[in-house]
């Protein structure tokens, strides 16, 4: 069986002493948790504070974005180094608010997962279909799509230190789930892709997060599915009581 993780991703929201505040109450809650890991992705103001927190504890620390080059002139940019420095193990890439809001290609997002994965990060590989998209049946063309292009030329080796997390775009922020069988079968499709690319092994032990509009309601019915393997959670990872029933499925 694979691990579950579960992320915090908290996007724009939390002050240093927020997320501070959190990630004390975090550390010292979820310090006996051994059959999941979790990982908390503050915005990247909070990073350094909440990684000093979080030294020597389960919880990891992830960045919400990066920038490929090692460093230069690339004003309001961040390096792997700098995450790294801060404290980073993982940092979320190809989230659909960047791909959607700020113009990030397939081909970006490849760049930036080939930096992380030479810098050590472990990348939570975001993709997901838009509602009309789903619509107009071409679900599975786009994951294809946004797998191949977003891992060329990324090894075997390196992939396996990869997440991938699907998020329906329709589904975030939205208060609309995917239904577990639909959740299911994007992740049961995702795996094949993977293991298309890289043999079954890998495909069949990739960890495959679902995301969107995860709450402590729905998680249970998501996670009880055989190819989801944990959950990006925004909105309701905010509130450290719903975050906690959220990792208590
Ligand atoms: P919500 O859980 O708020 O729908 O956000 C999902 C998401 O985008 C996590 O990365």
């Amino acid at each position: 069986m694979i691990k579950p993780l579960i992320a915090a991703n908290w996007k724009m929201h939390k002050t240093i002493g927020e997320a501070a505040g959190f990630a004390r109450q975090a550390k010292a809650a979820f310090a006996s948790i051994t059959d999941r890991d979790i990982v908390i992705a503050p915005p990247c103001t909070a990073l350094a504070a909440v990684g000093e927190i979080l030294k020597g504890s389960t919880v990891g620390l992830a960045a919400q974005n990066m920038h490929w080059a090692e460093k230069g002139a690339f004003t309001g940019e961040v390096s792997a180094a700098m995450l790294i420095d801060a404290g980073c193990d993982h940092v979320i890439l190809g989230h659909s608010e960047r791909r959607n809001l700020f113009g990030e290609t397939d081909s970006l997002i490849n760049k930036k997962l080939t930096a992380a994965l030479t810098s050590h990060l472990k990348p939570i590989f975001c993709i997901g279909e838009r509602l009309e998209e789903r619509e107009g049946d071409q679900t599975f063309h786009i994951l294809r799509q946004q797998l191949h292009k977003g891992l060329n030329n990324i090894s075997s080796g390196d992939i396996r230190r990869c997440v991938i997390a699907y998020e329906p775009v329709w589904a975030i922020g939205t208060g609309k789930t995917a239904t577990p069988e639909q959740a299911e079968q994007a992740h049961v499709f995702i795996r094949e892709v993977i293991g298309d690319l890289y043999g079954a092994a890998i495909g069949n032990t990739m960890r495959i997060l679902y995301g969107g509009s995860v709450t402590p309601d729905n998680v249970a019915g998501l996670m009880a599915q055989r190819n989801i393997n944990g959950a990006l959670v925004g909105g309701a990872s905010l509130d450290i009581e719903s975050f906690t029933k959220i990792i208590g499925f």
